[in-house]
C-alpha cells in the first residue's frame, strides 16, 4: 500500500515505537507519581524524559508547562474551555478544524461570543481582519497554524502581536505543523500550543500535549478535568502546580513512552530533514498534477506557504468515489471529503463534496509519489466510465 494519509495519523511508525509499545507495558507498566516503588519511579522518569524532549523541541518555558493529553483535540478543548467564561469574546477563523470549531460553538451556549475571520481563495486569513475583530472583552484568539485541507500556513507571529497588544491569549492548533516546521512558542508569541503526538511526531494514537507559555496566568486557565494527581491528596481542589493542575488521572504511559521513542528517532534523523522530505514529496505530487485536464489543485500557489498536504478535486468524480477507487484499484490510501473542516472547504470552493487529500510522510518515496501521480492522472482521464 502507498500510504498518503499522514495528516490523519502517520504510518508506519519507527520500529522503536513498536518495540517500546510492547516492552514498556511489560517491564515498566506501573503508575507514575502514585507509588514510590522502583517500577513507578522508573515510569515517572520516562514521563519526565518525554516531557523534557517536548519542552525543548517547542521551547516551552519549562517541562512542567507541557501537559500530556490524548490528542490535539483534547489539548484544544483544555485550552478553549479553560480560557473562556461567560461574557468573553473569542476570535477564530473559517480554516479551523472541528476540534476548534465545535468547542467554540459549545462555549457560545455558555455566554461566550465569537467572531470568525474569513479566508481568501488560497486559504489565508488577513492579519488586518484579526486586528479589526478584536473587542475589549476578547480573551482568546484561536488559529490553526496550517490548514489540514490545503496546508496554508497562517501568519502566527503577526497574530501573536495583536493578541499581546490587546491582552488576549493566542491558542495555536499545530496539528499539521508540530514536527514538520519549526515552532518556538517564545519567539512566535504563542500562549497555548496544541499538538498531536501521533501525526508528524510519529508517536502512537492516544498521545498529544498542550504547551503553556509564560504569559498565561493560571487563574485565566480553568481546569476542565479534576481528579487524582498522586499528590496533595488531602485537598479536595486541584493543585495549582504544573503539570498536575491539568493532568488528572492515570497517564497513557505506554503511548507517552512510545512517543518518547519516536522523538528520539526524530532527533537522530533530524526534525528539519524529516519535515523537509514530507514537503518535497508533496511538491513533487503537486508538480506532477499541475496542468492535468480535469484536476484542480487547491493548494496555495507558493510552495513555501503550505505544509505537506495536497488537496485536489477531479472533474466528474465525487471525492469519496475517487478515494475508494484509488484504494481498491491502485492500493493508494488517501483521505476524502470535508476533513472535519467544512468552512475551510467552503473557502476553497470545495463544498459540500470536499476534496481528495494526499499527505506524504517521512517514509514516502519519490517512486511512490510517481505511482500516485500516474494513478490519479489515469482516473482523471476516465471520469464517466469509472463513475457509471
Ligand atoms: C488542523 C487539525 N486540528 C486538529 C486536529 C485533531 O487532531 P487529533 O486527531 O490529534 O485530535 C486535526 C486532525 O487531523 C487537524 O488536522
Amino acid at each position: 500500500m502507498i500510504y498518503l494519509d499522514n495528516a490523519a495519523t502517520s504510518w508506519p511508525k519507527p520500529d522503536r515505537v513498536y518495540e517500546t509499545l510492547g516492552s514498556f507495558l511489560q517491564h515498566s507498566g506501573a503508575n507514575p507519581g502514585r507509588s514510590g516503588h522502583r517500577m513507578a519511579t522508573s515510569a515517572a522518569g520516562m514521563l519526565d524524559r518525554t516531557r523534557n524532549r517536548i519542552a525543548a523541541l517547542f521551547n516551552a518555558p519549562g517541562p512542567e508547562q507541557v501537559i500530556f493529553t490524548l490528542n490535539a483535540t483534547d489539548a484544544l478543548n483544555f485550552a478553549i474551555k479553560g480560557a473562556l467564561i461567560a461574557g468573553d469574546h473569542a476570535i477564530s477563523t473559517v480554516m479551523e478544524h472541528n476540534s476548534v470549531r465545535r468547542p467554540l460553538r459549545a462555549m457560545e451556549s455558555q455566554g461566550v461570543t465569537t467572531t470568525k475571520i474569513p479566508a481568501d481563495s488560497e486559504g489565508f486569513i488577513s492579519v488586518d481582519d484579526v486586528r479589526a475583530a478584536v473587542r475589549p472583552n476578547t480573551q482568546l484568539i484561536a488559529v490553526t497554524h496550517a490548514s489540514n485541507v490545503n496546508g496554508a500556513i497562517q501568519p502566527i507571529a503577526e497574530i501573536a502581536e495583536i493578541a499581546r497588544e490587546n491582552g488576549a491569549l493566542l491558542l495555536v492548533d499545530a496539528a499539521q505543523t508540530a514536527g514538520t516546521i519549526p515552532i518556538d512558542i517564545a519567539d512566535m508569541g504563542i500562549d497555548l500550543l496544541a499538538i498531536p503526538g501521533h501525526k508528524a511526531l510519529m508517536g502512537p494514537p492516544g498521545t498529544g500535549a498542550l504547551l503553556i507559555g509564560d504569559r498565561v496566568d493560571l487563574d485565566d486557565l480553568n481546569t476542565v478535568r479534576e481528579g487524582g494527581t498522586g499528590g496533595n491528596s488531602e485537598e479536595d481542589t486541584q493543585p495549582r502546580e504544573l503539570p498536575a493542575r491539568y493532568e488528572a488521572g492515570t497517564h497513557n504511559t505506554v503511548g507517552i513512552a512510545a512517543l518518547g521513542a519516536a522523538l528520539d528517532f526524530l532527533v537522530d534523523v533530524g526534525f528539519e530533514e524529516a519535515g523537509h522530505h514530507e514537503r518535497e514529496m508533496t511538491w513533487r505530487l503537486i508538480e506532477g498534477l499541475t496542468g492535468q485536464t480535469g484536476i484542480t489543485i487547491l493548494n496555495p500557489s507558493e510552495p513555501s506557504q503550505h505544509v505537506a498536504v495536497a488537496s485536489i478535486t477531479v472533474d466528474g468524480w465525487e471525492p469519496s468515489e475517487f478515494g475508494t477507487t484509488l484504494d481498491s484499484a491502485f492500493e493508494i490510501a488517501c483521505r476524502t471529503g470535508l476533513h472535519c473542516a467544512p468552512e475551510a472547504c467552503q473557502a476553497l470552493g470545495a463544498f459540500p463534496g470536499g476534496t481528495v487529500r494526499f499527505s506524504p510522510g517521512y517514509w514516502t518515496t519519490p517512486d511512490e509519489i510517481d505511482q500516485a501521480i500516474e494513478a490519479i492522472r489515469e482516473l482523471a482521464r476516465s471520469p464517466l466510465t469509472m463513475t457509471s
